[in-house]
C-alpha cells in the first residue's frame, strides 16, 4: 500500500518508522516531512495546513490511506477533504476535531456529561473575564480557546498577571482569532498522565501511558515547549487509576461524542491530572502526543497500520492492539535558546554504534548534509526492561549524535523513577 502521512515533525517520524515494519507498506510519503526522514519515507513539500494540495498528490499518486498526525489540518477538516475524495484516512473529522480546536467546547462537554475535569468559566468580553478573575484566588489558569502551539496556557501567580495574560489574549490577540474566547479553570495539583487512546467511536483502546515533560530546564524550571522529553509507561498510572480513567473519563468522553453527533475516530489523547480527588481531564488532543508518540509506538508490538485501518473501518473491538511490558524514554535534543531565539543550519552526526532510535524533528538537508532547521531538533529513544535501563540507554544515546549549539534536558524520567521506588 501507499501511505500517506501529513506533518513534518518527531511524533510524525515515530508514526513512519511504525508503519514501516507492517507488511503491507510498499511507499510511506510525509508531507512535508524533513530531512532526517528521508531514509524512512519520501518528503513531499506540501505544506501540512495546504489540504486542497494534499487531496491532490493523493489522488495523482494512488494513496491508499492517508494519516492526518497535527492539530492544524485536522481542525481544518483535512480528514473531510480527503475522504471526499475516496481516500480512507486516519484521523477525526472537523465536527470531532473540535474537542482539541475549543477548549470552550471541550469544557462544556465535559461540564455537560459529568466528565471530572477543573471547575471553570468562558468569557468573549473582557470586561467581564478582568471582573471574574478579581474574585479568584491564585494561581489562576487563563486558557485561550483555540490552537495556540501549545502556548495558550497561562498559570498566573497573581490577579495582575492573569489580567496581562487577558489582555494579551483579547485585546493583543497574541493567538490571533484563538484567543478571542478564554477559559478561566481552577488550579488543580498532582502528577500529569499522558493516554493516547484508539477509538473508533464504539470502543476504546488505550495505549500505554507516558509522562511529558513541558518545561524547558532542569527540575520543571523555565518556559513550557512544545515537550523536552517523554517516559512510558507513568509509574502514576496504577491499574486501579487506569480503571477509573476509562469508566469516568474515556467511556464517557466516546459516548458524549456520539450524543453530540460528534463521533471521534483516530487517537484521542487525554491530557489527565491524577488530583487528590481522583484522575482529571487537563485537556484533549484530537491526535498523537508529541513527544508521547516516541515513547508509545516503540512499545507497540502490533502492525500500527493494521490497528489504525480498524478504527477508520470502525472495526476495532476485532483488532490485535498489543503493548510490550518494556519501558521506553525519549529526550528531545534542541537548540540552545529554544523556545525562544536559537540559530539553526548547523550539521548533525551521529556516531557508528548508537543502540537508540532517533526520531528527526526539526532537520533540513544543506549541501546534501542534515542540519538543524528548528527549536526541537530530534528525539533519541531507547526501550529497555526497566525504566532505568531505558533511561540510561537514551542517555548514552545523547552522547552519540551531535550538532553545535545541542541543549537537552538531564533528568527526563527523574520523577518517575521516583515514585517506582517510593512504591
Ligand atoms: P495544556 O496546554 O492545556 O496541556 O496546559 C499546559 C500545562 O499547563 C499542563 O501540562 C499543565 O501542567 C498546566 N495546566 C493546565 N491546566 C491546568 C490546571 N487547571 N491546573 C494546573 N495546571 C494546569
Ligand atoms: N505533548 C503534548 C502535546 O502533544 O500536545
Amino acid at each position: 500500500m501507499k501511505i500517506m502521512v501529513i506533518g513534518g515533525g518527531g511524533r510524525e517520524h515515530a508514526l513512519i518508522r511504525s508503519l514501516k515494519r507492517s507488511p503491507k507498506v510498499e511507499r510511506i510519503y510525509a508531507l512535508p516531512g524533513n530531512a532526517g526522514m528521508e531514509p524512512d519515507a519520501t518528503c513531499v513539500s506540501i505544506a501540512a495546513k495546504d489540504i486542497p494540495a494534499q487531496v491532490e498528490f493523493a489522488r495523482e499518486n494512488g494513496i491508499d490511506y492517508a494519516v492526518v498526525a497535527p492539530d492544524d489540518p485536522l481542525v481544518l477538516g483535512a480528514v473531510d477533504a480527503l475522504e471526499a475524495a475516496g481516500i480512507p484516512c486516519f484521523g477525526p473529522r472537523k465536527d470531532a476535531a473540535i474537542i482539541e480546536g475549543s477548549k470552550v467546547f471541550s469544557k462544556w462537554l465535559m461540564k455537560k456529561y459529568g466528565i471530572p475535569t477543573a471547575a471553570y468559566e468562558d468569557f468573549s468580553d473582557l470586561k467581564n473575564a478582568m471582573a471574574y478573575v478579581e474574585k479568584q484566588t491564585p494561581p489562576i489558569v487563563v486558557k485561550a480557546d483555540g490552537l495556540a502551539l501549545g502556548k495558550g496556557v497561562v498559570i498566573a501567580e497573581s490577579v495582575a498577571e492573569a489580567k496581562d495574560a487577558l489582555r494579551s489574549m483579547m485585546q493583543d490577540k497574541k493567538f490571533g482569532e484563538s484567543g478571542l474566547r478564554v477559559v478561566i479553570e481552577e488550579f488543580l495539583t498532582g502528577p500529569e498522565v499522558s493516554v493516547l487512546a484508539f477509538t473508533d467511536g464504539k470502543t476504546m483502546v488505550p495505549m500505554v501511558s507516558s509522562m511529558d515533560h513541558k518545561r524547558a530546564c532542569d527540575g520543571d524550571q523555565g518556559l513550557n515547549t512544545g515537550g523536552m522529553g517523554t517516559i512510558a509507561p507513568n509509574p502514576y498510572y496504577t491499574p486501579e487509576i487506569a480503571e477509573r480513567c476509562m469508566q469516568e473519563i474515556f467511556l464517557p468522553t466516546m459516548n458524549a461524542m456520539n450524543a453530540e453527533g460528534r463521533t471521534f475516530k483516530g487517537c484521542l489523547y487525554f491530557g489527565l491530572m491524577i488530583t487528590p480527588k481522583g484522575p482529571k481531564v487537563i485537556e484533549y488532543n484530537c491526535r498523537f502526543g508529541d513527544p508521547e508518540t516516541q515513547v508509545v509506538l516503540p512499545l507497540l508490538d502490533s502492525d500500527l497500520l493494521s490497528v489504525m485501518q480498524a478504527v477508520t473501518e470502525e472495526r476495532l473491538a476485532e483488532a490485535d492492539v498489543r503493548f510490550s511490558q518494556d519501558s521506553a524514554c525519549c529526550v528531545v535534543m534542541a537548540s540552545k535558546g529554544y523556545p525562544a531565539s536559537y540559530e539553526t543550519g548547523f550539521p548533525i552526526t551521529v556516531d557508528p554504534g548508537l543502540d537508540c532510535e532517533i526520531f528527526y524533528a526539526g532537520a533540513k538537508s544543506k549541501d546534501g548534509a542534515v542540519v538543524t532547521g528548528g527549536g526541537r531538533v530530534l528525539g533519541v529513544t531507547a526501550r529497555a526492561g526497566t525504566l532505568r535501563q531505558a533511561i540510561q540507554k537514551a542517555y548514552s544515546g545523547v552522547k552519540k549524535v551531535h550538532f553545535a549549539n545541542a541543549y537537552y534536558r538531564k533528568d527526563i524520567g527523574k520523577r518517575a523513577l521516583s515514585a517506582l521506588e517510593n512504591e
